[in-house]
């Protein structure tokens, strides 16, 4: 298994004051799904920041609005109301392509492409050469102890396999903020453990922000921040949560 070397792990216990602006703003953020009878509120005028270097654990019961609220900051869904804006990123990410780096909760790996194909798609979309490409995404799946599985196409993964090619394709794009959504949900804890070390030292060597909704109280005692949501609320959020009991015990 891999760990954390003393630096790596003295940076993502650490507050480290930053002045560079917010990488995300959101001011009473609301979205909804669905209209009349079948209106569903998934956020519930949110507000929160993400700053510079956080290391944040998103917490909350299943249908509190975790995974929505990562979209709303990746900006893949626009908010009902309230505002999202990204000072820290030089706008929308959409328009930034490659800044923002988000894992997933559900399959996303192109089927007709292999695992390093998936992984360097983006970076070919971004413009960077096939060669470096393909190299960027083998040293990722190595990274992630995967390499083994370059060439095999994603019907032929387990889901656990599947879920570690999404975090390496996030990685090999070297993104600013990396939001995962539940990036250890279908691995076992030894995995899981792994995938966390190269997550937080790669964002150290990124100097990238980390937000990862989880239900796991030991990857989330391993993000110093810590936010927890309940009912599409944004119940309360924490810089330096204490790390002793369990996650979705962390609060009421
Ligand atoms: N595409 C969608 N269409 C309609 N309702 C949705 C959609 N996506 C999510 N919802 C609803 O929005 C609410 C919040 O869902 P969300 O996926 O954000 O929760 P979550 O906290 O990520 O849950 P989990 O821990 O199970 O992943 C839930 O009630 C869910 O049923
Ligand atoms: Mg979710």
């Amino acid at each position: 298994m891999t760990t954390l070397s003393p630096s790596a792990r003295s940076s993502t216990t650490s507050i480290i004051e930053d002045d560079r602006p917010v990488l995300v703003s959101c001011q009473r953020v609301s979205h909804s799904y669905g209209r009349g009878h079948a209106l569903v509120v998934a956020v519930r005028e949110v507000t929160c920041e993400v700053e510079p270097r956080a290391r944040i654990a998103l917490t909350g019961p299943s249908g509190s609005g975790k995974s929505t609220l990562l979209h709303l900051m990746a900006g893949l869904e626009e908010p009902t109301a309230g505002r999202v804006g990204w000072p820290g990123l030089g706008g929308h990410p959409l328009m930034h392509p490659g800044r923002v780096g988000v894992v997933f909760q559900g399959p996303s790996l192109l089927p007709g492409l292999n695992a390093v194909e998936n992984v360097s798609f983006p970076l070919h979309l971004a413009g960077v050469s096939d060669q470096e490409a393909t190299q960027r995404g083998v040293d990722a799946l190595r990274r992630l102890g995967i390499d083994d599985l370059a060439g095999a196409l994603p019907q032929e993964l387990s889901g656990g396999q599947a879920q570690r090619i999404a975090v390496a394709r996030v990685l090999a794009a070297r993104p600013a903020l990396i939001l995962a959504d539940e990036p250890t949900g279908q691995l076992d804890h030894g995995a899981a453990a792994l995938v966390m070390d190269v997550l937080l030292q790669a964002a150290d060597e990124l100097d990238a922000a980390v937000v990862v909704s989880t239900h796991d109280p030991a990857v989330a005692s391993r993000l110093p921040g810590r936010w927890w949501m309940r009912d599409g609320h944004l119940e309360g959020t924490d810089r330096q949560a204490r790390f002793d009991t369990p996650t979705e015990a962390v609060r009421p």
